[in-house]
Parts: C-alpha cells; structure tokens; sequence
C-alpha cells in the first residue's frame, strides 16, 4: 500500500473514534405518497382472442389475468411516470420543490439517453438529479433500494421512485405465449427521510434484499434494443423456467427479509408481490402459511407492468383503503436477469 495511503486511513479511523456518539435517532426514508397512472385503453382477454389464437378461459386459467391496458403512441414511459409522480406528490402533499431525486425503474425507456428520468424531471420541475434503473421486474425493489441508501447516506432528502412500463411496444402480438401476459401503466411512491421520531417512531424502510443471476440472463430477455433502430427487439420467455424461479426466488427473498429483522411471517400485514401470475402468488402464499387476504394482487385487472406492477398494486391498496400507518408491508419481486429482491417497509 501507498505510504500516504495508510497514513490516511488512519488520520480517518482516529478521526472517527474521536467523533461524539450523536443521540439522534438513524434517519429512516419514509413512504409519504403514493400514485399510479394507467393508459386509457382497457384490453379484455376477448379483444385479445380476436387477434391471436387464445381464449379468456386459457388466460384466466393459466394467469389469472382478466385485462390489461396498453398505452397510445402519446403515453410514453415518461408521459406515464410524470402522472403517477404527481400523483404520488399530491397524495403525499408535497411539491417538485421538495424532491431532490428522481429514480426511474424501466426496461422500456422512451430513448437510449438522456434516461427518462431526466424527462420526468424536467417536466415536473424538480431540481436535484435523475436517472435510470433496469432491473426488469425487480426495477422498483432496486429502485427503493436505491432510494433508501440515497437518503440513509444523506445524499437526498426526498426520492420520487418510480416504475414505469410500456412492454406492449417490445411484445411479438403473434405470440400468444407471451403477449396475453403483459400491460402497460405506472406507479410512483414518495421516499422521504425522517428521524424516526415523535409520529414517525419506527416506521420507514427497514431493509432491502437485492440479488442477481446472469447465467439466467436466457430465461427471459428481450433480443434487440432501443440503440437498434430496425429490431428495437421482442421479449422472449420460458414460462416454466421462469415460473419455478419466481417461486422459490420471492419466498426466499420474504424469509431473508424477516429473518433480517428478527421477525416472522405473522408480523407482515401487506404482501404485495411482483404482478405476473396468480399461480405465483398462490404458490408463494401457500409456502409462506400466509392468509390469502394480506396478499395484495392487482394482476387480474392489469396483468403484468414489469417494474410498474408493485406501485400499481400499492396504489390500489392505498386507494381502497387498506394501507395504514404502522402496517408491515413486504414487497418481493422476480424480473429478467434474472434479478430478485425484497424491501420490507413499515407504513
Ligand atoms: O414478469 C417476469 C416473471 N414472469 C413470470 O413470472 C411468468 C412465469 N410463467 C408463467 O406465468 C407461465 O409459465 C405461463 C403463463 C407463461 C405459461 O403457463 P404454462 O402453464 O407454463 O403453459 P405452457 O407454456 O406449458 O403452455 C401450455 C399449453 C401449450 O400447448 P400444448 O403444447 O400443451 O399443446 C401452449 O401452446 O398452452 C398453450 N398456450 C396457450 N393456449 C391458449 C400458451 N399460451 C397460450 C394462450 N392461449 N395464450
């Protein structure tokens, strides 16, 4: 090691020691709003069976799925989060001008750069940074992973994060075997850090999981981009790979979170996991003991929005009012990558 080096270090590592033991409690980031935007057109299974060779009882059977909406030409990824971002700002009674970043989740952004982040924040007005995060459909469990470290490490105040999809634009509507799956919309959530005292005493996030297997990377890809002007590429999946995965991946995900924090599955109030098959979700359920009613799915009306999926769902719990302050909600998603994870939150 560089002789100036070590001398640093340790001028660093007495310098702490010789810092006071501050009193004030861990800052936390707190989830202060919530909102979602959906695209105009509703798509029921039928519409669909007119198109491709498929039938309302497959899809039901299969997924669970019973519609989804795709978005218009007009409804871009980043048309789509600023909605849901204003309406997370509104919910949380909050402005642009107290939001000091802006995390974007998405594997279909509106161009290969500036990230859509960028877009979203200008057309809010938030000052501060911006920017992209791909992790499929894991993107808004990182995405809050990112957001909590952000603001633990003081580096923001106030996070916007978001997830939004338009995967009906890299589908192949030939393919029945995957584009009955999946819907576009978005969801957004405000972040913003507390003390954790007086009102806010225990609640925040209290701990993210994040994991990541590229020799999976096969099992479910899209083969092009949006830097390939003549393939910007279709998702290709193997349904069943994918699905064992996703079941064994999420419930481990879920156990590491509780064990992480001393707790066990009859703390959690909300499920509310990745949107992609209601076999999943049972299957996850079923394995964990959990009761049906604190599983939170969205996935019939809205099919699968990818990184969106889990603040959609959010949103939906919120607007039918069954979020309350104090509640344990666990998310836990599974995406292409493959990428998996967790963050439990206390509301
Ligand atoms: O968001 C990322 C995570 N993604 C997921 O978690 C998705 C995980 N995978 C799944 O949800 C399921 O594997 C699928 C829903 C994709 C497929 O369900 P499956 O029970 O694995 O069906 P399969 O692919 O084995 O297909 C069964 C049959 C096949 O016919 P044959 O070969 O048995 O004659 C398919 O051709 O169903 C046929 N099929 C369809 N039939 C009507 C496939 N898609 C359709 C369709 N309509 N849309």
């Amino acid at each position: 090691m560089h002789p100036g080096a070590e001398t640093a270090g340790l001028t660093l590592l007495r310098a702490a020691e010789a810092m006071p033991r501050s009193s004030a409690a861990a800052v936390r980031a707190v989830l202060a709003g919530i909102g979602s935007y959906l695209p105009e057109t509703l798509v029921t299974n039928d519409d669909l069976s007119r198109t491709v060779e498929t039938s309302d009882a497959w899809i039901r059977e299969r997924t669970g799925i019973r519609q989804r909406y795709l978005a218009k030409p007009h409804e871009t990824c980043a048309f789509m989060a600023t909605r849901a971002a204003e309406a997370a700002l509104r919910d949380a009674g909050a402005s642009a001008s107290d939001v000091d970043a802006v995390i974007l989740a998405t594997a279909t952004p509106d161009q290969a750069f500036p990230a859509t982040a960028v877009r979203v924040q200008a057309a809010l007005g938030v000052r501060g940074f911006g920017f992209d995060l791909s992790a499929a459909c894991s993107g808004f469990v990182y995405a809050v992973s990112m957001a909590d470290a952000l603001i633990k490490s003081g580096q923001a105040r106030a996070v916007l994060v978001i997830g939004s999809e338009v995967y009906s634009r890299i589908l192949n509507w030939q393919d029945r075997g995957t584009c009955v799956l999946f819907g576009d919309g978005a969801g957004a959530v405000l972040l913003r850090a507390s003390d954790g005292s007086g009102a806010d005493a225990g609640r925040g996030v209290l701990s993210t999981h994040l994991h990541s297997d590229g020799a999976l990377g096969d099992i479910l890809y899209v083969d092009g981009a949006v830097g390939q002007p003549d393939h910007p590429g279709h998702l290709i999946m193997n349904g069943k790979e994918v699905f064992r995965h996703a079941v064994t991946r999420m419930s481990e995900t879920v156990d590491e979170a509780l064990a992480a924090n001393g707790l066990d599955r009859t703390a959690i109030d909300w499920l509310v996991p990745h949107q992609a098959n209601m076999r999943i979700v049972d299957a996850i359920g079923k394995r964990l003991n959990l009761d049906d009613k604190k599983v939170v799915v969205t996935l019939d009306r809205h099919a699968n929005t990818s990184a969106a999926s889990i603040p959609l769902a959010l949103s939906v719990a919120h607007a039918e009012g069954r979020l309350h302050q104090g509640q344990l909600v666990l998310l836990a998603a599974l995406g292409g990558g493959l990428t998996w994870g967790s963050a439990l939150i206390r509301l």
